[in-house]
């Protein structure tokens, strides 16, 4: 059985040589994400040129994410590298301070603006909420506050702001010059970091394209403001080809109460709107030093396969964790073992609504036919950019979706879409009556589908012709096909 849904894992220092991203890949990533956050430019090229190479000796699609960083704000540095606050002290952030200068008072900061957005009685989360600040002033150069939970405060740790609202632009000069290094990496996707609103896509869409970039963006859901209105979320969807639910940050502005009911909305708003989703952020974490997952982690991925994500995304269980290879298996069993739930098969999502576009249309209707025709063993999409098979598992099948493209960014960039597998297929060489056969043959070649059973097909009138699918056919393996 082929998995629905796709990994993506992310390379760092236990992950860099040939072997051990070779491992990765061969366990089941499906995508790898080269996250920009940390390490140099050199390290990226590196370890995009490796995954090229072990695809391509493995006969793999595997698309690759370049993460930006974004504008994560965080305090300067203490003296001492780390200090300890105890509740009820007074803790200043002093955007005066030299940047080494940091006590047990107060500390810098490398994002002066916080000052202007902050006002008396916000709750600042420091380390991912670790320790808690209550504002009680703020002057022209520093906020004072009060310790509501005290620990272990260290250099560079990130600051949030409980409720959202931080004003930085999502896009850093830093993110600027790494776009670049992405676009020469050829890069599949690139994420952005905590944008605010479909303006900040559309910025990071013109610097990709100037940049010589075709790559799908990847718009990262982790500021409050952007799941409190439907509007804005609905608007970053649109600009971008994925959202990722970040669920570090964003448990830390909403709350993490809030967050697994929003995991779900952004996952339906996401596919409603024909688009693509990743759920990520600590979902093997356990992993990072143990070999198998907690009971918790294994419902917790579980639970997205069952929400119809995209794909699962492992952090630092593969960038530095002691067992990249076994996180990486243990996320292929859980979503296999998920996807063969009985609740997963049909579908009744989208049925009330009316479609503006033929090909969208088709798309549907071949999942509709599919799931309710006795016999149907797969689905083929003959694809250019990857937006028919895309649209068609929108809806939910437990069958399999081919991709036949003969563009190879396509044939990667599938690589992130739930259940849509690429075949290598070159319709332009083939006549019009050799097409659908041609097509067949490498569906049996899979072992999806044999002599007797039915396969749906998608196509248009021309071959090579983006958005141009009109046809949905159904034929029986080893009947005369035309
Ligand atoms: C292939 C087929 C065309 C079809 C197109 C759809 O190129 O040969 O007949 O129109 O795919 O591509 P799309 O990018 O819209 O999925």
């Amino acid at each position: 059985m082929l998995r629905h849904t796709k990994i993506v894992a992310t390379l760092g220092p236990a992950t860099s040589s040939f072997e051990e991203i070779e491992a990765v890949i061969v366990a089941g990533a499906n995508v790898l994400r080269l996250n920009f956050s940390h390490g140099e430019a050199d390290d990226h090229r590196d370890r995009a040129r490796i995954i090229r190479e072990v695809a391509a000796k493995h006969n793999l699609f595997v698309a690759i994410l370049a993460d930006l960083q974004g504008p994560k704000i965080r305090i300067a540095r203490f003296k001492d590298n780390k200090i300890e606050v105890k509740n009820g002290d007074v803790f200043t952030l002093n955007s005066k301070l030299g940047y080494e200068d940091g006590d047990s008072e107060q500390v810098g900061i490398d994002y002066p603006a916080l000052i202007t957005d902050s006002k008396p009685g916000d709750i600042l989360l420091l380390d991912d909420g670790r320790v808690v600040l209550e504002v009680t002033a703020v002057d022209k150069d520093k906020i004072s506050t009060v310790v509501t939970t005290g620990g272990p405060l260290s250099n560079n740790k990130g600051i949030n702001r409980l409720g959202g609202g931080l004003s930085a632009k999502a896009l850093t000069d830093k993110d600027k010059a790494d776009i670049i290094i992405a676009a020469e990496i050829n890069a599949d996707y690139i994420a952005v970091s905590f944008p605010r609103d479909e303006h900040d896509m559309h910025e990071a869409r013109a610097l990709v394209t100037a940049a010589g970039s075709k790559a799908g963006l990847v718009a990262k859901i982790e500021r409050a403001e952007t799941i409190a209105d439907d509007e804005v979320l609905d608007n970053i969807i649109r600009a971008s080809e994925v959202v990722m639910v970040a669920r570090g940050d964003l448990a830390v502005e909403i709350g993490d109460a809030a967050l697994v009911g929003v995991q779900k909305h952004i996952i339906k708003r996401a596919r409603s709107l024909n688009k693509v989703v990743i759920t990520a952020t600590q979902m093997m974490e356990s992993m990072i030093t143990s070999p198998m997952p907690t009971r918790a982690e294994v419902s917790d991925v579980a639970n997205a396969v069952f929400d119809h994500t995209d794909a699962v995304m492992l952090s630092a269980e593969t960038a530095a964790g002691d067992y990249p290879v076994q996180a990486v298996e243990a996320m292929d069993r859980i979503c296999r073992g998920a996807e063969s739930s009985r609740n997963l098969a049909k579908s009744g999502h989208r049925l009330n609504e009316q479609f503006d576009h033929i090909d969208e249309t088709i798309a549907l209707a071949a999942i509709y036919t599919a799931n309710h025709l006795d016999g149907v063993k797969a689905i083929v999409c003959m694809t250019e950019s990857g937006a028919t098979p895309k649209q068609a598992t929108r809806l939910r099948t437990s069958l399999p979706v081919f991709a036949l493209s003969d563009n190879p960014s396509t044939q990667t960039k599938v690589a992130m879409y739930r259940n849509v597998h690429t075949i290598a297929f070159s319709p332009s060489t083939m006549n019009t009556d050799e097409i659908n056969q041609r097509a067949i043959d490498e569906v049996v070649k899979t072992g999806c589908a044999s002599e007797g059973d039915l396969v749906v097909i998608t196509k248009g009138d021309y071959v090579n012709a983006q958005g141009g699918t009109n046809t949905l056919k159904i034929v029986r393996i080893g009947e005369k096909i035309q």
